[in-house]
Order: C-alpha cells, then structure tokens, then sequence
C-alpha cells in the first residue's frame, strides 16, 4: 500500500496560540480519509499545514514518498511530477466575476483523465451553468466549481475542506457522488467534515481532531458504528447551531 500523504507531530500556532499538537496522520493510494472533530478543532489548520498554508513549527509532510517539509505551496500543489494535491479550501473562493467556464480554463492543462470535457460529465449542473458567472451560482453549484477547478490539476490526493457545510441536503448528496467517482477514478481524497455522519458513509477511514490533537484513528465502519462517539460528534454540530 503506498502512502501518497504522510503528516507527522505537526505543531502549528498562529502567532503564539499553539493550534495544533503533534498531529499524525495518512492517506493511502486510492483511500477516502474523513478528518472529523468539532468546530474549532483544527481541522481547516491542519490542511493548511499540509499545504505550507500555515507553515508548521515541528513535524514532518511526506507526499508521495517525498519529504515536502519546508516546501512552498505552490510546489506542494504541483507535487513530484507524478500528479499534484488538489485543495479545496472552506469557503469556495472563486472568481465571482468570471464565469463557470472561464473559472474552469484558469488552471493550465495539465494530463490525465480530467479535462473540461470530463468535468462537465461529472458535473453536469457546470455544463449547465458553464456561461453564468461564478457569483450567481447557488452554494452547490459553487462547491462543484471549486472542487472542479481543483480536478483539473488531476492531482493524485485530494484534499476538502467541508464541502457540504451550508448546502441543502439533496445538493450534498450530489456533492458526494462526484467525490465517489473521484475515488473510484482513483484519486485519493482526505476529507475534512463537521457532518460525521455524512462523511463516515463513504470514508474507508477516520481520524477524529479534538483541541488539536488526534483523539481517535480506525477504520470508518468501525467508528460509524460507535453512536456515542458520533452522537458526541453531532452533538458539537448541533450545539454550535444553537
Ligand atoms: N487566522 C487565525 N488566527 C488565530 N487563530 C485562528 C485562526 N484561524 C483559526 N484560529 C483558531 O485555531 C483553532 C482551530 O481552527 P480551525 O483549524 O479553523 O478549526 P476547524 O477547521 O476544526 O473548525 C480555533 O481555535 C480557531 O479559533
Ligand atoms: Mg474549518
């Protein structure tokens, strides 16, 4: 089993809060990874300390084999010349004022299986839209454009951050069929979730953040099946909707 991402006792602060505390962990070839924990949890700070975003203080990020630490993002992004990481950030920043199709020819081309051609197969609502400006689109449609746009890079590992957060439950499960097909095309994906239970119905693994360390690690079904962890896990969903 080939290890495409492995992150190891990451520290992270911003300024002189210490965010993250030696947090571990890895992604496979082919695995969908869902990295669960309550708001605040450090979740969103440790994709951005994969991506050199919020570069960490200690710790190691090894992608596809190769020892990163210390690499620019955008170097990280581009990867080893065997297929990059894509990242989808929280909050779908796009170009409001280009349309979808426009957005979508920003990334150059690069090889592989996903073109325009293919995203628009997988994305249909894109093909769509694809003359509609990016800021008109619904939250959905926006979710898709950016995962799209990530695609198109044809990265090897994937990595989204709460691509359900604020979408309607019918436009999620939409969502979550194109990462599916992601998957089964073979890209790797470590999925970032407050919704436990959405993301532990397809990961093959789960890791679960709490004040910033790793509290659990096993199998997804294996947790899935724990209501009291998950409850606890939805409990923080709903206590910060209160
Ligand atoms: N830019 C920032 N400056 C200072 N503190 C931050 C910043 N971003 C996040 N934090 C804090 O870091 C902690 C982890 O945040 P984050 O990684 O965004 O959590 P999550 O994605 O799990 O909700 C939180 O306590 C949050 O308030
Ligand atoms: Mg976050």
């Amino acid at each position: 089993m080939t290890l495409l991402l492995e992150a190891e006792g990451i520290e992270a602060y911003y300024g002189k809060s210490h965010i993250l505390h030696g947090v571990s962990l890895s992604v496979a070839e082919g695995e969908v990874v869902t990295l669960l924990g309550r708001n605040g949890a450090g979740k969103t700070t440790t994709l951005r300390a994969i991506m050199r975003l919020t570069p960490p203080r200690e710790g190691r990020v090894r992608i596809f084999g190769q020892d990163v630490t210390g690499w620019p993002t955008h170097r990280i992004a581009r990867g080893s010349g065997n297929g990059g990481v894509g990242y989808v950030p929280e909050g779908r920043h796009m170009f409001r004022h280009l349309t979808v199709e426009e957005n979508l020819r920003v990334p150059p081309p690069t090889p592989g299986q996903w073109s325009l051609a293919t995203i628009f197969s997988l994305f249909p609502r894109l093909a769509e839209r694809r003359t509609s400006k990016a800021g008109r689109l619904s939250g959905g449609e926006q979710e898709m454009l950016a995962i799209a746009r990530a695609l198109l890079l044809n990265p090897r590992l994937l990595l989204l951050d709460e691509p359900s957060q604020g979408l309607a439950p019918v436009i999620v499960e939409e969502v979550m069929q194109a990462v599916r097909r992601m998957r089964s095309e073979g890209t790797a994906i470590l999925l970032v979730e407050q919704n436990a239970i959405l993301a532990l119905a397809f990961a093959d693994r789960a890791y679960v953040l709490s004040d910033g360390a790793i509290i659990h690690e096993g199998p997804a079904a294996e947790l899935a099946a724990d209501s009291e962890k998950v409850k606890s896990l939805a409990g923080a969903r709903a206590s910060r909707a209160a």
